[in-house]
């Protein structure tokens, strides 16, 4: 049988994925999905139970899954915990442990949610483009890193950006290959005016690229002017690939364009396994713990789900089972129902749960 780790995290995590775990029974109900479901901490709350932001235990059996679901990690209250015990630690250790170097950003912007996005409806409106950022090397993973006393009374805070030809050229690839079954245009995003680490990416995506993908219109564009460009004409992209530290940046701006940051799912995948084929994969949305309105019941829930509908479509080799949840979501969005974060005059407002529910009604409306 299939098996799923959910960490639901800090903040809303735990809200979120409480409806995406409804939904994983429905698919079981009512399509056959077969799947045992466990449960951990990743995050502050491990930080809170274990001295660590991810138990050793925790990480056995997130090797061992067919995927990982997390919520979101992190909080106010672990703000003076050392970097390496902090919850995002556990996240990048996930990442790093799992060898999760492919992270799949889709910024798509449905059309009920056009007038949510602070940008005009023309710009947004049919929105899909796809980042893919590179999430196991960069400036948040080198070395050195570290803060120094330099005894003079000044400090020194040190961060290293580093590339080698490899994981550019496995990240290029994915890319590429996406690209591919798409429109073919490929845009590459890093600063070599200023980095060397940058001059590296450009030379390893073009020679990648004109080796191996002849058919592909392949652009660079600057990391800030790419930020620039994006709120300027999104939809002159469709897939995106850069570095982890500019595709934190520019995915987090590329999902305002879409209305909210509570609508991005991400998929984050490693190498595919030589005998099986399958890849390890962890499934988040992009959005964070939002501390603000934890607890109270009025997270969205759509990411995380879009997130869950990632995984049947990449993990699980359910495409059908995905488009159909995808459709529930639009149904629920067309319907009017929406949380506060993609509120809009003349809309019904619904928490968490019942956001869940409206998303299971139109599954049986849809696909029962
Ligand atoms: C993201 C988040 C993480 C990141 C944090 C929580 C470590 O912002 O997934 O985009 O910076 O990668
Ligand atoms: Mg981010």
């Amino acid at each position: 049988m299939e098996n799923i780790l959910i960490l639901p995290g800090d903040g809303i995590g735990p809200e979120v994925m409480g409806e995406v775990t409804r939904i994983i029974d429905w698919f079981g109900t009512h399509k056959g999905f077969e799947v045992s479901i466990d449960h951990d901490l990743v995050g502050g709350c491990a930080y809170d139970a274990h001295g660590a932001a991810i138990s050793d235990a925790a990480m056995e059996k997130a090797l061992a899954a067919d995927a990982v679901l997390l919520g979101a990690v992190g909080g106010p209250q672990w703000d003076n915990v050392d970097y390496a015990a902090r919850p995002e630690a556990g996240l990048l250790r996930l990442r790093a442990d799992l060898e999760l170097f492919a992270n799949l950003r889709p910024a798509i912007c449905f059309s009920a949610l056009a007038e949510a996005s602070s940008l005009k409806r023309d710009l947004v409106e049919g929105l899909d483009i796809l980042i893919v950022r590179e999430l196991t090397g960069g400036v948040y993973f080198g070395e050195p890193r570290g803060i120094t006393d330099l005894g003079n009374g000044q400090r020194r805070g040190v961060n290293t950006q580093v590339y080698e030809t490899y994981e550019i050229e496995r990240i290029t690839r994915v890319a590429a290959d996406i690209a591919m079954k798409r429109t073919k245009k490929l845009a590459s995003s890093e600063k070599r005016n200023v980095m060397e680490s940058g001059q590296l990416w450009f030379e390893e995506v073009n020679r990648v690229i004109a080796a191996d993908y002849p058919e592909i219109e392949l652009q660079h564009v600057l990391a800030d002017n790419c930020a620039m460009q994006l709120v300027r004409q999104p939809k002159q992209y469709d897939v995106l690939v850069t570095d982890n530290l500019f595709g934190d940046i520019l995915s987090d701006v590329a999902a305002m364009l879409t209305g909210s940051l509570g609508m991005l799912p991400s998929a984050s995948l490693g190498a595919p396994d030589a005998a099986t084929g399958r890849a390890r994969a962890l499934y988040e949305p992009v959005h964070g713990s939002a501390p603000d309105i934890a607890g109270q019941g009025k997270a969205n829930p759509i990411a995380s789900i879009m997130s869950f509908a990632m995984a049947l479509k990449y993990t699980f080799d359910r495409g059908a089972d995905a488009d159909l949840l995808e459709r529930a979501v639009m149904q629920v969005l067309d319907k009017g129902f929406r949380t506060g974060d993609i509120m809009q005059p003349d809309m019904q407002l619904v928490g968490t749960s019942a956001m869940g529910d409206a998303v299971l009604q139109a599954l049986d409306e849809l696909g029962s």
